[in-house]
């Protein structure tokens, strides 16, 4: 899906997502469980600065800005960051394609929070370690990376789901199946919490 896509759906995209939430449904079985349980623990952290990777409609990171939380993120497209843009006036937003790696700008400033709701299936498998890694190195000491999106504990979860959705299933999307993703991220001592069938979050401290 390209940064036009997101554009054409901004408008629609809070509506549709609940509504498939409610219905318990593939792709977005636990969404608001799932950012209800990122702002949860994003708030052990008043007023961090936040970094937030494909923010969207701001549904999450609105919240944090209004009650103090200093807020930077990264969205490719140009409909989602006017929208972001107008609810956060302050926010630090940039039209940006993340799954390539960090702006220029923001690869010598650090974040006590690297969120990530929803996104983080646009960044390809090949590339999903590699973005971990560059976003954890720009983590303060104390920090928390913190990715809730589409995912899946292992690949016969995912093969579930899949059978489950049949013809629904989106064969372009590059959800996370943690156990894959796991052994190059090791050392980062990564956690990673089921949500719903088809909802998940990897959290990562650094110490
Ligand atoms: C499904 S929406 C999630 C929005 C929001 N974080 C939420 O939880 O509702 C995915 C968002 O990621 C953005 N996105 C997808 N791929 C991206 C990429 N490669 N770089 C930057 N933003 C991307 C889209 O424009 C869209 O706003």
């Amino acid at each position: 899906m390209d940064a036009a896509f997101f554009d054409r759906w901004s408008l629609e995209y809070d509506e549709d997502v609940i509504a498939c939430d409610e219905a318990n449904l593939y792709p977005f079985a636990g969404y608001r469980r799932t950012l209800e349980t990122l702002l949860n623990e994003i708030q052990t952290k008043p007023g961090a600065r936040v970094l937030d990777l494909g923010f969207g409609t701001a549904r999450l990171t609105k919240k944090l800005y209004e009650i103090g939380y200093n807020i930077s993120g990264l969205d490719f497209s140009p409909e989602m960051c006017r929208i972001a843009q107008e609810k956060m006036p302050k926010a630090r937003l940039f039209c940006f394609d993340f799954s390539q790696g960090l702006p220029d700008v923001l690869k010598d400033k650090r974040f006590d929070i690297i969120l990530s709701s929803y996104a983080f299936h646009h960044v390809p498998d090949s590339l999903k370690h590699e973005r971990i890694l560059e976003w954890y190195s720009v983590l303060n000491p104390g920090g928390m990376m913190l990715i809730g999106d589409i995912a899946f504990l292992n690949e016969h979860a995912l093969t579930l789901c899949k059978g489950d959705v049949g013809g629904e299933w989106d064969e372009d999307e590059d959800y996370m199946v943690f156990s894959s993703l796991q052994p190059a991220i090791a050392h980062l001592s990564p956690r990673y919490e089921q949500i719903s069938h088809c909802a998940g979050i990897l959290t990562v401290h650094k110490v």
